[in-house]
């Protein structure tokens, strides 16, 4: 056990280390956040599957944890076990998302394998939503779909900054399952890819931690940056109509769904951990502590980008994060992000492999590409991120009772 003198010159050599100002900044640092009670998590608590118009895990609020698995068809697929698919997932997410298991976890029959695998079973439903999208590859012809390929959904271009790795990119399927209980989210995306076994195999697959993300009620989290993240997002139910749900489209099929956007963003941990603290603020355009844009005080101030410090030079640096991705500067265009923190442990050479598990929707993807193509190229932050993985899913609307996701595709 360390005793307490020691602990006191080990709080001595880190504010040394630190160098002028060291109490204001031990002050500061030891100075816990403000934590909000209203905040909390409530296990108990279910989504429906059915019936919700949009699927769960879009406008839902974000839950503590996801686990994101993209699938690829079997040779063998064919339209009709692709349907099959997609009820036996449909039906099975819906008795999920209300706690239960999806089948015998016990079964009497000693020689007949359990048809649910048990490691969720007497856990509460922990507010698992399951999203299910189709990747583009889908219409290209061997399942007589190309006639229903919405005009907007193809793949994704190769964008700005891309140094993406074959292993984490693309998909035929996707499994958002996100739940406030991590072994929830693991317990679903498992049965889903049991239950599909014949038809799909696993592609690739992010476990994502710490929403980057808020709901109404619920405080802005941080990302591993350390930063506040989700403080500007689509909010209102006026901003998802024009932004996040598709209406008008050319696909009937697709009313009322979106598109899913992926990437898994590397950050380079321990660049950014000795990087000064006011360089990290210049980077993102924000104060690190209180979230508020450096031209404001709170952390809800509108930033105002036209804002100069006394020598004339921009309080936010326009090649800011936020100043190149807010809506103010992208003709007004909005995308809703939804993602989480992941980490892949250490890298063969022990560096911590960790970052930013990106989930966004739009109702057109173009939104997306335009916004990362100038994140892309001028991004203040690039020097410490690295897009590893990428992939695109059109997410059809959520299904009625009784039928399953994407039925009126088939139909
Ligand atoms: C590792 C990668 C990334 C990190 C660490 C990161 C972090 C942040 C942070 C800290 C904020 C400020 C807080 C907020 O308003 O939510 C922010 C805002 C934002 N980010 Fe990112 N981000 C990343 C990637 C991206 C990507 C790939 C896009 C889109 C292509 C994007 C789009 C946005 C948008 C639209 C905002 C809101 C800007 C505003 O309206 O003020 N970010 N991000």
């Amino acid at each position: 056990m360390l005793s307490g003198a020691l602990i006191a010159g080990l709080g001595g050599a880190v504010v040394g280390a630190a160098g002028g100002g060291t109490t204001a900044w031990a002050m500061a640092s030891s100075e816990a956040a403000q934590v909000d009670d209203g905040d909390a998590v409530d296990l108990n608590r279910s989504h429906p599957f059915y019936g919700t118009g949009h699927q769960g895990g879009i406008s839902t609020e974000p839950q503590r944890h996801t686990v994101f698995m993209t699938f690829r068809l079997a040779d063998t697929a064919s339209a009709k076990s692709l349907q099959t698919l997609l009820a036996r997932w449909s039906a099975a997410a819906a008795v999920m998302q209300q706690g239960k298991p999806v089948g015998t976890v016990q079964p009497d029959n000693e020689v007949a394998p359990p048809t649910d695998t048990g490691e969720a079973f007497g856990l509460s439903p922990a507010s698992l939503t399951v999203t299910i999208g189709l990747g583009p590859a889908l219409f290209d012809g061997r399942f007589g779909l190309a006639a229903r390929k919405p005009a907007a959904f193809s793949d994704l271009p190769t964008l700005n900054g891309d140094t993406l790795d074959p292993k984490f990119t693309g998909g035929e399927l996707s499994v958002q399952a996100c739940a406030d209980d991590p072994q929830v989210c693991y317990h679903a995306v498992r049965n889903l890819a049991r239950l599909g076994r014949s038809t799909v195999t696993p592609f690739w697959a992010v476990l994502g931690f710490g929403r980057t993300s808020a709901g109404p009620g619920q405080q802005t989290p941080r990302n591993l940056l350390g930063f506040k993240d989700g403080t500007r997002n689509v909010d209102t139910d006026e901003q998802y109509s024009k932004f996040v749900w598709v209406t008008g489209g050319d696909q009937p099929w697709m009313e009322g769904g979106t598109y899913q956007v992926v990437r898994k963003i590397r950050i380079l941990l321990e660049t950014w951990d000795t990087d000064r603290v006011g360089n990290q603020q210049r980077i993102i355009g924000r104060h690190k502590q209180e979230g508020s844009p450096l031209s404001g005080r709170s952390e809800k101030d509108t930033p105002d980008f036209a804002a100069k410090d006394t020598t004339g030079e921009p309080v936010i640096n326009p090649l800011s994060h936020v100043a190149l991705a807010a809506h103010e500067n992208n003709d007004g265009v909005l995308i809703k992000r939804r993602g989480y923190n992941y980490t892949d442990g250490l890298d063969p050479n022990g560096q911590l492999n960790a970052g930013l598990l990106f989930i966004s929707y739009q109702n057109d993807p173009q939104n997306f590409v335009r916004l990362q193509n100038r994140l892309g190229g001028h991004d203040l932050l690039n020097e410490y991120i690295r897009h590893v993985g990428s992939a695109i899913f059109a997410v059809p609307p959520a299904p009625e009772q009784g039928h399953y996701v994407a039925q009126a595709l088939f139909g």
